[in-house]
C-alpha cells in the first residue's frame, strides 16, 4: 500500500539536468534510507531517439526564459475570455440567470440559487467509494450453483447491463452538452459534483462485474444487444444529439426549448424513470439477504440519483419560471408524450427482465409502480398525471431511499455513512 512517505521519497525522482546551466548549481544528494521500504523504481533506460532529418536549432534555457518574460510583459487579458472586461462593475445577484446569462460566469458568489449550492454540499457529504463495500458474500452466492434462481440471476445481469453504460450516457450528456449551456456558476458547481458521482456509479458497476467474475463483454454490450435495454439507451441518446453539437447554442425560443427537452429527457426520464425498475429489483434482492454487496452499492447510488433528480427538477422549473414563454401548451403536450414514452420503455424493460414472479414482485406490480413514479414526475414539473389511480406497491422503496438512520437498510454497516463535509465545527 502506498504511504505519504513514498511520495516524499527523493530517490524516486529522476531530475533532469539543465542543458547549459548559467551558474553552477549546488545539488544536495540525499543518502538512501534503506530502513524504510521503498517503491521499487525500475531502472529507466531511455530509448535511443533518432533525430529527425530536419530539426529546428535547440533553444537554450536562457532564451526560453527571456521569451516567456517578454510574452508576459505584453499579455492581453481579454483574448480567450470574451466576457472579461477589466474594471467592470461587480456582479449583482439579480443579473444571474439559469440560461443565456451574459455576466461573468467565473464568480461563484453572490449565490442566486442557494438550493444549488446546498445540493453541492449535500452531495459532498454523501461521498462514498465502491471499494468500501464488502462483496465477499455476493461472490459466494453468485458462484454457488443454488445461490440464486435463474430468474434472479437474469435480474442481476440485466440491471448491471443497463446501468453499466447508462451512467456513462448521463455523464457524457452533462459534460459535453449541459454544462456549457447552464450559465450559472453555483449550478455548474453541482454539475461538476454530479459528473464525478456518475463516474463513481460506473465504477461501482464495473466493480460488481469484476468482483463476480462476470463476462464483462456481455454486460457492457447489453445496451446494444438486448432489445429492451437498447431501446432505453437509444431513446436517451436521441435527446442528446442536437445539443452535443459544439455549434449549438441557446438564445432563441426553439433552442431554449431544445435544452429543456434534453434536461427533461435526462433528469426526469433517464434518471427519474429508467433507473427505477432495476433499483427496485436489486434492492428487493438485498431485502431478502441476497447479493447484499451489490444491493448496498445500489442503495448509495439511489441516494445520489435522488439528489440528481431533485436538482434537475429545480433547474427545469427555474428555467420555466425565468422564461415562461417557452412553456407553451404545445410544448407541454410534447413533454407529456416524452414522459409517457419513457414510462412505457421502462415497463417493457420490466416485462423482459421479469418474465415470471420473482422476489415478491412481478411485471404487473412493477408496471403500476412505474406508472406511480411517472405520475410523480409529471407533477414535479407541473404537468398532469397520466395514469390516474396508480398506487405504490413497494412502499419500502421510499424508506430505503432515506439513509439518514443509525444503520443502513441491509445492516452491513453500523454507522451513518456521511463524510466530514457534514461536520459542525462549533
Ligand atoms: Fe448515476
Ligand atoms: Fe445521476
Amino acid at each position: 500500500m502506498l504511504s505519504w512517505d513514498d511520495y516524499e521519497d527523493d530517490s524516486t525522482v529522476v531530475e533532469a539536468k539543465p542543458a547549459a546551466p548559467a551558474a553552477p548549481v549546488k545539488t544536495e544528494i540525499k543518502p538512501q534510507a534503506p530502513a524504510t521500504p521503498k517503491i521499487s523504481v525500475p531502472e529507466v533506460t531511455a530509448p535511443v531517439q533518432q533525430a529527425p532529418a530536419k530539426m529546428a536549432a535547440p533553444v537554450s534555457a536562457n532564451d526560453v526564459v527571456t521569451q516567456a518574460k517578454e510574452t508576459l510583459k505584453n499579455i492581453d487579458v481579454t483574448p480567450g475570455l470574451e466576457e472579461l472586461e477589466m474594471g467592470a462593475r461587480r456582479i449583482q445577484v439579480d443579473e444571474k440567470a439559469m440560461i443565456n446569462c451574459r455576466v461573468d460566469l467565473n464568480q461563484l458568489v453572490p449565490f442566486k440559487y442557494d438550493w444549488a449550492w446546498q445540493k453541492y454540499l449535500d452531495g459532498c457529504a454523501n461521498h462514498w467509494m465502491p471499494q468500501e463495500v464488502n462483496m465477499t458474500a455476493d461472490v459466494a452466492v453468485w458462484k454457488s450453483a443454488d445461490g440464486l434462481t435463474d430468474d434472479e440471476r437474469t435480474i442481476v445481469m440485466r440491471s448491471l447491463g443497463y446501468f453499466s453504460t447508462a451512467d456513462s450516457l448521463v455523464a457524457n450528456n452533462l459534460v459535453l452538452a449541459v454544462y456549457r449551456l447552464i450559465t450559472n456558476p453555483e449550478c455548474r458547481q453541482y454539475l461538476l459534483r454530479q459528473a464525478f458521482e456518475e463516474a463513481i456509479h460506473t465504477h461501482a458497476y464495473q466493480y460488481c462485474v469484476e468482483s463476480l467474475s462476470m463476462d464483462e463483454g456481455e454486460v457492457f454490450n447489453m445496451y446494444r444487444e438486448i432489445p429492451s435495454i437498447a431501446a432505453k439507451a437509444s431513446w436517451s441518446l436521441k435527446h442528446t444529439h442536437s445539443i452535443c453539437d459544439p455549434t449549438f447554442n441557446t438564445g432563441t425560443p426553439e433552442t431554449d426549448q431544445e435544452l429543456l427537452r434534453n434536461l427533461i429527457a435526462f433528469y426526469v426520464v433517464t434518471e427519474g424513470i429508467f433507473f427505477y425498475c432495476g433499483f427496485t429489483q436489486i434492492l428487493s434482492m438485498g431485502r431478502r439477504n441476497k447479493m447484499t454487496g451489490v444491493a448496498e452499492q445500489f442503495q448509495y447510488i439511489l441516494r445520489d440519483e435522488s439528489m440528481h433528480l431533485n436538482f434537475g427538477i429545480d433547474v427545469i422549473n427555474q428555467i420555466k419560471l425565468e422564461n415562461p414563454h417557452l412553456w407553451t401548451s404545445e410544448f407541454q403536450q410534447e413533454i407529456t408524450q416524452m414522459v409517457i414514452e419513457g414510462t412505457e420503455l421502462e415497463i417493457n424493460f420490466a416485462k423482459e427482465s421479469m418474465p415470471r414472479g420473482v422476489l415478491g414482485m412481478n411485471a404487473a406490480m412493477m408496471e403500476e409502480y412505474l406508472q406511480f413514479i411517472s405520475n410523480r414526475r409529471m407533477v414535479q414539473i407541473g404537468l398532469a398525471e397520466q395514469y390516474p389511480g396508480a398506487e405504490n406497491p413497494f412502499p419500502w422503496m421510499s424508506e430505503i431511499m432515506d439513509l439518514r438512520k443509525e444503520k443502513n437498510f441491509f445492516e452491513t454497516r453500523v454507522i451513518e455513512y456521511q463524510t466530514g463535509g457534514a461536520l459542525n465545527w462549533e
